[in-house]
């Protein structure tokens, strides 16, 4: 199989993909015991991490040629509106300082493919942990579960869609070493907010 930009994505951050599905805090999402605060505390989590992230993307997309256009795919306002179906009204307090988690500046498209990759990619598992959600807790994508439900049946047309535009980019070497690290980045990030909420 050629080598593709995915292909490196995916070898780059294979480790720390293992290690998040063993994270305690996401993990509880697939187990039948799950409770309604758990998941709560996820949804929390991932608000203060989109939202953050999601701002990072939209300053950066102006700047760069071929940018990916994510707006339409943005999954903070499905956060918060998860958050108001399970009636938390008041906004999480950072549980540890911003800059643990928060990505930082993205300025160049390396940054941004890596950056795309983790989020796009963590759709794929949300269909499997969207099940649970129904089967642990009852929740769909009306009552709840609106961000893992994510793009439901059109996810695996989604993806296809967003590693086309990744490989049309044809990144040189030193891009594509930059897209590596910043994936590997975004999930150790995520893995240290998650930690703050164990
Ligand atoms: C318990 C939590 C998780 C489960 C069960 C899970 C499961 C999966 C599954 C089943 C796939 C599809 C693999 C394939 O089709 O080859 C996948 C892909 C992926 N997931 Fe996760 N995942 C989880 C959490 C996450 C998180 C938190 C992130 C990042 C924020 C993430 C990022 C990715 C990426 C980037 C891919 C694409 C890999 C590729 O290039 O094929 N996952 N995940």
């Amino acid at each position: 199989m050629p080598s593709t930009v995915r292909t490196r994505l995916r070898k780059a951050t294979h480790s720390a993909h293992v290690r998040l599905n063993r994270n305690p805090t996401l993990h509880r999402l697939t187990e039948a015991d799950l409770t309604l605060a758990d998941y709560v505390k996820v949804v929390q989590a991932y608000d203060l991490f989109y939202k953050r992230l999601e701002t990072r993307i939209a300053q950066a997309a102006p700047l760069i040629d071929d940018a990916f256009p994510y707006v339409s795919r943005e999954k903070a306002g499905w956060l918060a509106t998860d958050l108001d179906k399970l009636g938390i009204v008041t906004p999480a307090h950072p549980p540890s300082a911003e800059t643990e988690w928060d990505f930082g500046v993205i300025d160049n498209i390396g940054q941004l493919a890596g950056v795309l990759y983790v989020i796009e990619g963590s759709t794929l598992g949300g269909q499997i942990i969207v099940r649970h959600l129904g089967k642990n807790l009852g929740l769909t994508r009306e009552s709840g579960a609106r961000f893992f439900h994510g793009y439901g049946a059109d996810t695996e047309a989604c993806w296809q869609e967003f590693c086309f535009w990744l490989e049309s980019l044809s990144l040189q070497h030193n891009q594509i070493e930059r897209a590596e690290q910043a994936a590997r980045t975004l999930f150790s990030k995520l893995e240290t907010l998650l930690a703050a909420y164990y």
